[in-house]
């Protein structure tokens, strides 16, 4: 007599980190630096919407390239959470990791979930619509006219260092009412701590003791600027959480505008669409803006999401703990979404540059970057009318970053004054 077979165990579905050491896709090294679209195409081709990645040091994630399905994981925050302590790879990231700055959990609005977050993010979302646009514009205008100032009398500049990389951190400085004679030395010690060494550490407490300055000094005597909105919001923040908001306002807005403007700037110069109408014709700054979104988003690969429980996105198995990042340059090149290139895209703001669901990038800080962006390049162009590249499009360089696109500089010439 035969005795039934008991059925067999369905195969366990290989991990992320199999499949990343398997598929052997790198999501780092210069390969990304000068044309990574035709890359993410090339996964995509070969992987489908979300493939199995290693990040630097060879850490396993889901890289999401399709644009439906980073509107998935952004709206099903249950699903995918936002704080990157249930990660299951932690024992795999080494100390020194670059990116641990974007995934190492804080206290900050950014890393809370559920109705703490709807809360702590609704306060800052009320507080950046405070801003007065009228107003941060004409600051924006006085700032980016002192720094053409600085080097307009020698015809040429590196528009990243002196012009678009300074500019955000000042006008951030005006929207948390510092006093103007502290945000040169706010702009080079952001500037110092993003480097390495005693130098960076010493430069990153600077900032530190500036922030926390400010917001005792608004305790005492507010004034119609972003600390004071937070500090009277019925929430009842105490000064520590203002602080940290601050600071995560001020590191998501600085390098992010900066290579909008660098990267519309870059456009502006270098396609003869836009060339044609440098010196006239302002719509065409608008296009530039919105082009910039969709072809070359600042803000290219996003850390990301923490799957809550064992899940499937796209026929893949995603386990509990596993990290996805946000591919929202793929997204905005996904063939599903938009089938053929920019002509079609012409004053479409559907692009995924900002994220989505709530923890994207909040509207009126969305608001608050195209108000610095659009003013920086519009008095750009107006002080400097014969402006021209230096260089040619080919020469200029991308730093070697997956995360952030951006020039490492943008050497322009034109008529002295
Ligand atoms: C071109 C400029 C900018 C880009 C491309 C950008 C992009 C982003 C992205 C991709 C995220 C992450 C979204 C996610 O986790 O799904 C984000 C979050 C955030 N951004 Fe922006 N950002 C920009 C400017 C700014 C500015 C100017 C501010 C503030 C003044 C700001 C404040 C924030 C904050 C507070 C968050 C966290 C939201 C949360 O977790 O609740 N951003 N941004």
């Amino acid at each position: 007599m035969t005795h039934p077979q008991p059925a067999p165990e369905p195969p366990t579905p290989s991990s992320v980190d199999q499949l990343a050491r398997a598929g052997g896709i790198r999501l780092y090294g210069s390969r990304f630096q000068q044309n990574p679209t035709h890359l993410y195409s090339e996964m995509r081709a070969e992987h489908g919407p979300v493939a199995p990645v290693l990040l630097e040091g060879d850490v396993p994630a889901w890289l999401v390239l399709g644009y439906r399905e980073i509107h998935y994981v952004t709206t099903n925050p249950q699903i995918f959470g936002r704080d990157s302590r249930r990660w299951n790879a932690w024992d795999r990231v080494p100390s020194d990791w670059a990116p641990l700055p974007y995934v190492a959990y804080q206290p900050s609005a950014v890393f809370t979930e559920g109705e703490e977050h709807r809360l702590r993010g609704g306060a800052l979302h009320e507080a950046l619509a405070g801003v007065d646009h009228f107003e941060l514009r004409k600051q924006v205008e006085q700032i980016a006219d002192e720094l053409i100032d600085v080097f307009v009398v020698r015809g040429q500049a590196d528009l990243m260092a002196e012009y678009a990389l300074p500019l955000p951190l000042l006008a951030i400085s005006r929207l948390y009412g510092m006093p103007e004679s502290d945000a040169p030395a706010l702009v080079r010690d952001v500037m110092a701590s993003g480097d390495s060494g005693e130098e960076a550490v010493r430069a990153h407490e600077r900032v530190a003791a500036r922030i926390g300055g400010l917001v005792a000094e608004k305790r005492r005597r507010p004034g119609a600027d972003l600390p004071s909105r937070l500090l009277a919001h019925p929430i009842g923040f105490s000064d520590e959480e203002v602080e940290r908001d601050l600071f995560l306002c001020m590191g998501a807005a600085q390098l992010t505008t900066a290579d909008w403007t660098g990267n519309t700037l870059r456009l502006m110069l270098t396609d003869e669409r836009f060339a044609l109408t440098l010196a006239g014709h302002r719509r065409s700054i608008g296009q530039a803006l919105n082009e910039v979104l969709w072809e070359d988003t600042p803000t290219q690969n996003f850390i990301g999401r923490w799957a809550t429980r064992d899940t499937r996105l796209a026929g893949r198995v995603i386990r509990k703990g596993d990290l996805v990042v946000l591919g929202l340059a793929a997204a905005n090149t996904d063939p599903d979404v938009r089938p053929n290139s920019y002509a079609d895209a012409v004053g479409n703001q559907a692009y995924m540059s900002f994220s989505h669901g709530e923890h994207g990038c909040p509207y009126p800080a969305r608001e608050i970057a195209e108000s610095i962006t659009e003013t920086a390049v519009q008095v750009l162009l107006d002080r400097l009318p014969d402006l021209e590249l230096a260089t040619t499009a080919d020469a200029l360089v991308w730093r070697p970053s997956v995360w952030m696109r951006g020039l490492t500089t943008l050497p322009v010439r034109f008529s002295p004054a």
